[in-house]
């Protein structure tokens, strides 16, 4: 029996990433790099300054700024990112999750976010469900970022709960490869890309039923 349920919140709890893309197009093109969608992908699941230098590589300009400089350009792309969370609403979660969320709480299944955002307290409190979560990893007590299993190692650790106990749901690939990593089943959703080795794969939360999912 699975006894715990931990989520990124990227692309599985709401639809941040086209803000994120939003403000890394707009910080690039600032510095001279063009980014499309297709780049974007390869930043899903990343650090903040992860994100940073894989841009800059994409630029040639990986030699072009200090760590001071890099800091400043991090911190102007996430203060865009904020001013575009502003319009966060209830109804910006994903289809399914409300109702999925429920289905949890009525089972007594403690939740965990497993998330790279630093800004996922205040996502989650926009959304009005920080209260479904029993845990929220911060990482910026983490050593390594997705795919390291750490983050949803720590997840599990804070519910009290084994990896084998745990089931992990992941958008993007580098969060799916940390939860099979970390030895969990792992739930992908499905956005249009490609993702491998999940142990099934979802369009919406509302597709699973709660007891039928832990009963694997
Ligand atoms: C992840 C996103 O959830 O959080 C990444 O998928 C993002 O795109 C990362 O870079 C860090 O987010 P933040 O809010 O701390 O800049
Ligand atoms: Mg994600």
């Amino acid at each position: 029996m699975k006894k715990g349920f931990i989520f990124d919140l990227d692309g599985v709890i709401t639809d941040t990433a086209k803000y994120h893309y939003l403000a890394w197009k707009d910080l690039a093109s600032s510095i001279g790099i063009e980014i499309d969608l297709v780049f974007n992908e390869q930043l899903k699941g990343i650090s903040r300054m992860d994100s940073l230098e894989r841009i800059l590589v994409h630029g040639g300009k990986e030699q072009a700024f200090t760590l001071a400089e890099k800091e400043a350009l991090a911190h102007q792309k996430n203060t865009h990112y904020v001013e575009l969370l502003q319009a966060l609403t209830p109804a910006d979660l994903l289809p399914g999750v409300k109702a999925f969320l429920d289905e949890a709480r009525k089972n007594a299944i403690p939740c965990a976010i497993a998330s790279a955002s630093k800004n996922a307290p205040f996502i989650l409190d926009k959304l009005e469900v920080t209260d479904y979560f029993n845990v929220i990893v911060d990482p910026a007590t983490l050593k390594k970022g997705k795919p390291d299993p750490e983050i949803f190692l720590k997840a599990a650790e804070l519910l009290g709960i084994s990896a084998k106990e745990a089931i992990g749901f992941e958008d993007a690939q580098a969060g799916l490869d940390g939860i099979k990593a970390a030895n969990m089943f792992a739930v992908g959703v499905f956005s249009g890309e490609e993702l491998h080795g999940a142990d099934l794969l979802v369009e919406r939360l509302d597709e699973l039923d709660v007891l039928d999912l832990i009963r694997r």
